[in-house]
Order: structure tokens, then C-alpha cells, then sequence
């Protein structure tokens, strides 16, 4: 009796609740209308002022440094857009009402996705051989068996699975993980191992979400040693790929420990719990002035007391980030002081 006496009142409390937060979702979104606003539109005499323009506002959003290579790949784009409608499109874009969608897929044609398995063998190597084993007897000694990667800056994911094949690999050389007669390696009940990719580029996540990659001459695969094939599937439905190799997608006990989401490495990664070591390489060569600010986004989340970062090979880290440099056999990383 009470039961049916409460109702109408839970349902006006749930429908308030309903209101209530579709109000604030409409301030945030007003909120977030206003920080992305661009400054007010100027007067675009040339196809220069145009360039010059675009190129600034999308080093203020994406920390991506204007230069020639951008300038050159603005210019490409533009060549079959009349001046007129050029200028509206650029008017529209520097509008308070432009699309972020508008503003991402221009930024998608600025930046080079290259990346492949096992790129830059010796890093990795390091960190197969000394890094992860040391984070996880470290793990073991404190009782606390969750691991945490980010790789930021993805692209199509390859480095991410990479990551989560050689951390699923020492945790089974340290006893940590079984391998099955089917090659899968899975960790042991009481450890758990999550891989997080992360990039701007939308139509990039979607790949590295598919997990599927090509074994043609310039594919994924172009430098992989033979280790890492186990752990893919053939998928025979799509067997002839346009680059003539076959087509191969993560097996479920890799992509099940992975996951990828669209991230600006100008914006700070939130994370409920502190990442143990994160990996961003050939991602700085985008930023100059932004280059301290994508910095700090990358060592705030690391586990303090010996979170590890690993830049590109020809990365250079700034001061005062809160971390010490380590290196090995001419290979660098960082840690959390
Ligand atoms: C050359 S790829 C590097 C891929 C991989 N880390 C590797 O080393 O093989 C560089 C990636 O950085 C991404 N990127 C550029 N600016 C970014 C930003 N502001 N936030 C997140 N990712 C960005 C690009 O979309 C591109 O996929």
C-alpha cells in the first residue's frame, strides 16, 4: 500500500531529476560553446590570410605548430575551393556555432597517422626486458596487481596492442599469466591488465577499434618479427587487402584487454586511477609552444613513485616536469619522482 502511495512521488522526484539535468547538460554544452569559440571573424583579404588564420586557431585547439608542412597541406586542400568559398567555409568554421566535427576533420589532413608493430625494436626491447619486469615485481611487492598503460597519440592502434602483447608477455615470464595451448596468454584471476590508446583522430580510433591490419609490403606488419603473428586471426573473408597482403585482426584475449578513445593531448586525461606507464612516441614533433603544456597532460597521470614515460627516440623532454631521467644501452625514459 505504501508502495503505490510512494510512486507518484518517485515519479515526480525522477521527472524533476530528468529536468534538472538537462538543464545543466544544456549550460555545459553552453559552457563548452563559449571556451571553444574562436575569436571573432576578421577580415580575410587572400588565400594567405585564410592559411595564416586557420592555421593559428588550430594551434590554439590542437597544439599543433603552424609551419610549412601545414601551410603546404592547407594550400593542397584549398586548391579546388573558389576564393568565395573558401571564405565561407573558413567564416563558418570561425563562427561561436561551428561543428567541432568541421574544425577535427580539417585537423585529420594535417597530421601524418604513420605507425606500424614493433616500431623502434630497441625501445621496445627495454622495455620488455626492464621496464615491465621491474613494474611488476614492484606490483607484486605492494599487493597491488592492476596495471595501467596509456599510448597517446595511437593512430591506427598498432602501438597499443603492441604494448598490451609485451605486458601480457612478461606477465607471464614472471608466472603472473598463463599461456593456453591456442597461444592466448590470459592473466591470472588475481592480476588485471588494461591498455588505454588514445588520439584525435576519429577515423584513426575506428581502425584501432577494428583491431584489423594488413600484412601487405608497406602494412602494419612491415617490421614484426614472428612472435607477435600468434597473436592475430586470419579473417578469410577478407583475405586480398588493396596493398596485396592478407588481413589479420587482434585475437579477443589482446583487444579484450584494450581500449580506445578519442583524446586532444592539449586537454588533460582523466582518469579515476593513475597510469603506471604511459607511452608517447613521435606525437611531440607536432607541438612547439604547446610542446610543455601536452607534456604536463602526459606526466600528471603517471603513478607517483616510479610511473614510467617513454617518448619517441628523438623526443626531448622539458625541465620541471617532475620526473628523472633512466636510461639503458643509449635508450631513454622518465619516472615519477
Ligand atoms: C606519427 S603518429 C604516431 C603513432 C604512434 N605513436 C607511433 O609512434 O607509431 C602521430 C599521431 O599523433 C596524433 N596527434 C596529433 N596531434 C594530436 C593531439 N593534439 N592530440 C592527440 N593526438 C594527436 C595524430 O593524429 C597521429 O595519429
Amino acid at each position: 500500500m505504501s508502495q503505490t502511495k510512494a510512486t507518484p512521488k518517485i515519479d515526480q522526484l525522477l521527472s524533476g531529476l530528468k529536468i534538472a539535468t538537462g538543464s545543466l547538460r544544456e549550460s555545459l554544452r553552453e559552457a563548452q560553446a563559449a571556451s571553444a569559440a574562436a575569436p571573432p571573424p576578421r577580415v580575410m583579404k587572400s588565400r594567405g590570410d585564410i592559411v595564416s588564420a586557420l592555421m593559428c586557431e588550430v594551434e590554439r585547439r590542437y597544439g599543433i605548430a603552424p609551419g610549412e608542412q601545414v601551410e603546404r597541406k592547407l594550400v593542397r586542400i584549398f586548391e579546388a575551393m573558389t576564393f568565395e568559398e573558401l571564405e565561407r567555409w573558413s567564416q563558418s568554421l570561425f563562427s561561436p556555432y561551428a561543428i567541432e566535427a568541421e574544425w577535427l576533420s580539417l585537423v585529420e589532413n594535417l597530421t601524418v597517422h604513420e605507425t606500424y608493430f614493433d616500431r623502434d625494436k630497441e625501445q621496445l626491447s627495454v622495455l620488455s626486458t626492464e621496464i615491465l619486469p621491474r613494474l611488476i615485481e614492484k606490483k607484486h611487492l605492494s599487493g597491488d596487481y592492476r596495471i595501467r598503460i596509456w599510448s597517446a597519440g595511437c593512430s591506427s592502434g598498432e602501438e597499443t596492442y603492441n604494448l598490451t602483447i609485451l605486458a601480457l608477455m612478461a606477465l607471464r615470464d614472471a608466472g603472473f599469466a598463463l599461456e593456453r595451448s591456442d597461444g592466448s596468454i590470459v592473466p591470472v584471476p588475481t592480476w588485471s591488465l588494461y591498455v588505454l590508446g588514445s588520439d584525435i583522430s576519429s577515423q584513426m580510433i575506428r581502425i584501432a577499434k577494428s583491431g584489423i591490419y594488413s600484412t601487405g609490403e608497406m602494412g602494419s606488419f612491415r617490421s614484426t618479427n614472428t612472435q607477435l603473428w600468434k597473436f592475430f586471426d586470419e579473417r578469410t573473408w577478407l583475405n586480398e587487402t588493396a596493398s596485396g597482403g592478407r588481413s589479420l585482426q587482434v585475437k579477443r584475449c589482446i583487444s579484450s584487454l584494450t581500449g580506445f578513445r578519442r583524446h586532444n593531448l592539449m586537454d588533460m586525461m582523466v582518469e579515476a586511477t593513475a597510469f603506471d606507464l604511459v607511452v608517447c612516441r613521435n606525437v611531440l614533433i607536432y607541438f612547439d609552444r604547446n610542446k610543455k603544456k601536452v607534456l604536463e597532460n602526459l606526466c600528471r597521470p603517471l603513478a607517483p613513485g616510479g610511473g614510467t614515460l617513454i617518448l619517441g627516440a628523438t623526443d626531448v623532454m622539458l625541465d620541471q616536469q617532475g620526473v628523472e631521467r633512466r636510461q639503458s644501452n643509449g635508450n631513454f625514459w622518465y619516472e615519477k619522482a
